[in-house]
């Protein structure tokens, strides 16, 4: 017995082989059954004929429930017609487990439901098609920073310290000690990059926000390079290479996925270096020219963001923030102090923020000044004065959120679809 799996079936013409997965759908009628197949690689439709079966496992095709757990036997044909172009003849059908009426039938249903069976919703055409879209754009992204002498350094989740301010912490007890689930791996990838030069770590990082949007999640990934002796121009030049990088790789290994989410492509197909810039001064100049009530030293919204993205067809950075509303960590502009030497990189089509990412104080005095002034306890922050006080030099580095790209790359509505079990507010089931 061969067994195949659906993506490779092609190379099974005129071959029998067996398939394992699930029922995804049927239709029959008196003497002939189409079942859909599904087995996580694909989905095949198998003919099953009564009279190349017999009664009874005929019977048994027609009686099983939506997402039966099923092998199934027979010559694979190609056939332009079928789904996927190819078509199994079955000879043989194999019941693993009858499923229980299946909750998600293929009919729409509300979001809350959907996020309620998150486990099984996974299961559907179109959740496959972006989990492959994600595994897709993680594999990317690690092979770009890879073949760019970054190294993989991973950071820890259970930390004594803040990265990103004091109110989005998650916090936990550590042996009777305060602890907090990683906002960010920056503080401690910068360590790292003064040992290995260029670094990266990615993983999951906890923010407790307190708003619903779509672009929030309290659990998204992360993934963060950290470069010594780089300045924050080259840090941007870093960034396109690798955003330009990601969207081209996934247009040509992930255009069959694309087209099941019904991406319009030619979108993606602009995403090329280099991207456009933008000051925040402008950006400010330009919010107020649209009509937007804001002023110079406001941070940029949600709205902001949306209506800055729309400006271009590629992703823009909008550079040099006020200090005030920016991160601790942040280095002055040397000629402006009050402003900081940071981008955030805004992605077309009402995306908003997918990276952010600044060059870093490298003055031990200054950082010592401003650990004081945001009130950050000296000495959980010990070490990380340690890094502007042995052999410090000018570092730069970037945070680009894994579920802001994926949504952008496969145009969806909401960050939910994009992790496989969202954490949103006031949800943790599944
Ligand atoms: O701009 P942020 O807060 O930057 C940092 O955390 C830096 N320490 C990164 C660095 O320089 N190493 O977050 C970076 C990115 C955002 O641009 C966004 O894409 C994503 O992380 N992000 C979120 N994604 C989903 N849900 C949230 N609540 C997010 N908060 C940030
Ligand atoms: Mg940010």
């Amino acid at each position: 017995m061969t067994y195949a799996r659906i993506s490779h079936i092609s190379e099974y013409v005129g071959q029998e082989v067996t398939i394992r997965g699930w029922l995804y759908n049927k239709r029959s009628s008196g003497k002939i059954a189409f079942i859909i197949i599904r087995d996580g690689s694909g989905f095949i439709q198998g003919v099953v004929a009564k009279n190349a079966v017999g009664d009874e496992m005929f019977e048994l095709c027609n009686s099983i429930t939506q997402e039966s757990s099923i092998m199934a036997t027979g010559t694979v044909h190609e056939d332009p017609r079928s789904p996927g172009g190819y078509e199994l003849q079955v000879s043989k059908v194999e019941l693993v487990y009858m499923a229980e009426e299946y909750p998600i039938s293929l009919k729409e249903h509300g979001v809350d439901f959907l996020l309620d069976h998150r486990h099984l919703w996974l299961r559907t055409p179109r959740q496959v098609a972006i989990m492959r879209i994600r595994s897709e754009i993680i594999k990317a992204m690690r092979d770009w920073l890879d073949d760019h002498d970054f190294i993989l350094m991973d950071t820890p989740i259970l930390t004594p310290a803040s990265c990103e301010g004091t109110t989005t912490l998650f916090e936990t007890d550590y042996y009777g000690e305060k602890a907090y689930l990683s906002q960010s791996g920056q503080l401690y990838n910068e360590a790292n990059a003064m040992a290995l030069g260029r670094v990266y770590c990615f993983g999951p990082t906890f923010r407790a926000e307190k708003s619903k949007t779509r672009r929030h999640l309290m659990e998204f990934w992360m993934l963060e390079p950290e470069m010594a002796y780089c300045d924050q121009e080259e840090n941007m030049q870093i960034q396109e290479q690798l955003v330009s990088y990601v969207v081209q790789r996934v247009l040509t290994r992930r255009a069959t996925e694309l087209k099941i989410l019904e991406r319009d492509t030619s979108k993606l197909e602009k995403i090329v270096a280099p991207f456009p810039r933008m000051s925040y001064d402008d950006a400010i100049e330009y919010l107020k020219s649209k009509g937007v009530d804001t002023y110079w030293g406001n941070d940029l919204g949600a709205t902001d963001e949306t209506m800055l993205g729309e400006i271009h067809e590629k992703p823009v950075f909008i550079t040099n923030y006020p200090a005030a509303v920016k991160a601790f960590y942040m280095k002055p502009d040397p000629k402006r102090p009050e402003v900081v030497l940071c981008s955030d990189l805004i992605a077309p089509e009402g995306y908003g923020e997918i990276i952010g990412s600044s060059q870093r104080i490298d003055d031990p005095q200054l950082m010592f000044q401003r650990i004081k002034e945001h009130n950050l306890p000296e000495d959980t922050y010990k070490w990380y004065i340690d890094l502007s006080r042995y052999g410090s030099v000018p570092h730069s580095g970037f945070g680009i959120g894994l579920e802001r790209t994926i949504s952008w790359i496969c145009g969806l509505d909401h960050l939910r679809e994009a992790i496989p079990y969202p954490r949103m507010l006031n949800r943790i089931y599944p």
